[in-house]
């Protein structure tokens, strides 16, 4: 009924079909989960939680949460008289906001990672002139980063800071650190200072649930994660936290911060946790996984710098500056070539949030078309070829030269016969591996 919207629609899902989606963050939500999402669920207002709500007419709603948070409980292993689980939050920012505004009082402290150092914005970033996020403007923020040296967390450090610091709450959890965190010792560290640990695993969700990366549930006060990017769901969020502080993280969630809660999604949220307890969505992750290491191995092997030299996880991470090129123009580069990654800033980054020195890329999207080893080598190769490419193109320093610069290389870029040719290769490649 309405042309516009839908050739969006149509022109999204041809180059969804097109393209080799890299960006770690992202996945392809089975049908079943789009129809979930799609559905009437949309149309009611729910506040409050399941059998205690403000409105009329949800008895079903009602059974739908209650099974939502049945099924979260079960995939991760969970007891309800351990665990409470919310799933009301409407996306990953506000579910850490709800979470520390239920645990700590306006002003106390927090220690959290740092974002260059693959953090993430809503653990209170802040600049040293600037507090960037609401978390930053209502609570004490500190940040914990890096060796500089192994570019991997130093826990003796940050257990020393922890002592230095005295936070209420300690957060763990990025959106560019490619190795597995060591939760027992995050919790560990938590505990010696009288703090929650806050374990935010929205990327690695699904590599969880399908054992290919370790549960931080022994060991953490609470887990936030995100639903749509591993876990291959909608956009979405739950938080599981111990039953003695999930009444206030419920609460938090509603009436603090948000009003009704969207039932449609959390019914996709509800098919997602079914898929991924089937047997199928384990070799998925293990797969996720192998893919990644596959593709790591190949760009270490062509002398690229990945950050923490592999992945344990669904994500690589390659810091340019020692082949002299620039992110922004080998990200563009790339989506001429019809590949998607981030541009991304690395640890002890020189560069900016805009013009980084990294790019960032991931595996769980194309490893849902079906793609494997031999599908990675041949991504890696043209990936390489374009960096080859497009190596010596600098972004300029000045503003006035990077603007003209910007609009140059866009339009040289597009028509490249290299990065065309390579662009006609991913198309084929992607015609093998459909979407769900
Ligand atoms: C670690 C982490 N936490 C929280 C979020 C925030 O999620 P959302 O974008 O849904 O607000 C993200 C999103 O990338 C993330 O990676």
């Amino acid at each position: 009924m309405d042309k516009q919207v839908s050739r969006l629609i149509s022109q999204e899902t041809k180059r969804q079909r097109n393209q080799l989606e890299m960006i770690p963050s992202e996945n392809y939500a089975s049908r079943s989960v789009r129809a979930a999402v799609g559905s009437v669920f949309m149309n009611k207002y729910a506040e409050g939680q399941a059998r205690k709500r403000y409105f009329q007419g949800n008895s079903i709603v009602d059974e739908l949460e209650s099974l939502c948070k049945t099924r979260a409980l079960r995939l991760f292993g969970l007891s309800e008289n351990d665990w409470g689980v919310n799933v009301q939050a409407l996306s990953g920012s506000p579910a850490n906001l709800a979470i520390i505004a239920a645990l700590l009082e306006p002003g106390e402290k927090i220690l959290s990672m740092y974002l260059p150092d693959g953090g993430h914005l809503s653990h209170g970033w802040q600049l040293p002139d600037k507090k960037v996020t609401l978390v930053s403007k209502i609570w004490d923020i500190t940040f914990y980063h890096v060796n500089p040296d192994s570019r991997l967390f130093d826990y003796d450090q940050i257990a020393k800071q922890a002592k230095e610091v005295g936070p209420k709450l300690l957060i763990s959890g990025g959106t560019a650190y490619p190795r597995e965190i060591d939760h027992a010792r995050m919790g560990a560290i938590a505990k010696s200072v009288g703090a929650y640990y806050l374990a935010d695993v929205s990327h690695e969700a699904g590599l969880i649930a399908g054992g290919a990366n370790t549960s931080p549930f022994p060991y953490a006060d609470a887990v936030m994660m995100t639903t749509h990017k591993t876990l291959r769901g909608p956009r979405g969020a739950i938080i599981f936290s111990k039953k003695e502080l999930s009444q206030a993280i419920d609460q938090s969630v509603f009436p603090s911060i948000q009003g009704g809660p969207h039932e449609h999604t959390i019914a996709g949220i509800a098919v997602a946790l079914e898929e991924a307890a089937a047997p199928e969505f384990m070799a998925y992750a293990k797969q996720v996984v192998t893919n990644a290491r596959v593709l790591a191995k190949h760009f270490v092997n062509e002398g690229l710098d990945v950050v923490g030299g592999g992945t344990d996880k669904h994500l690589v991470l390659i810091d340019l500056r020692n082949i002299g090129a620039s992110a922004w123009v080998v990200a563009w580069a790339l989506e001429y070539a019809n590949i998607i990654v981030n541009r991304n800033t690395v640890p002890f980054d020189t560069g900016s949030s805009v013009y980084p020195s990294g790019i960032r890329l991931g595996t769980p999207a194309i490893t849902t078309r079906g793609m494997k080893e031999a599908e990675m080598h041949l991504i890696a190769s043209w990936i390489m070829e374009v960096i080859n490419e497009v190596g010596d193109m600098k972004v300029p320093e000045d503003k006035e030269q990077r603007k003209a610069f910007i609009a140059k290389t866009k339009k040289e870029l597009a028509i490249n016969k290299k990065i065309l040719a390579i662009a006609r290769d991913v198309k084929s490649l992607c015609a093998k591996f459909p979407l769900p």
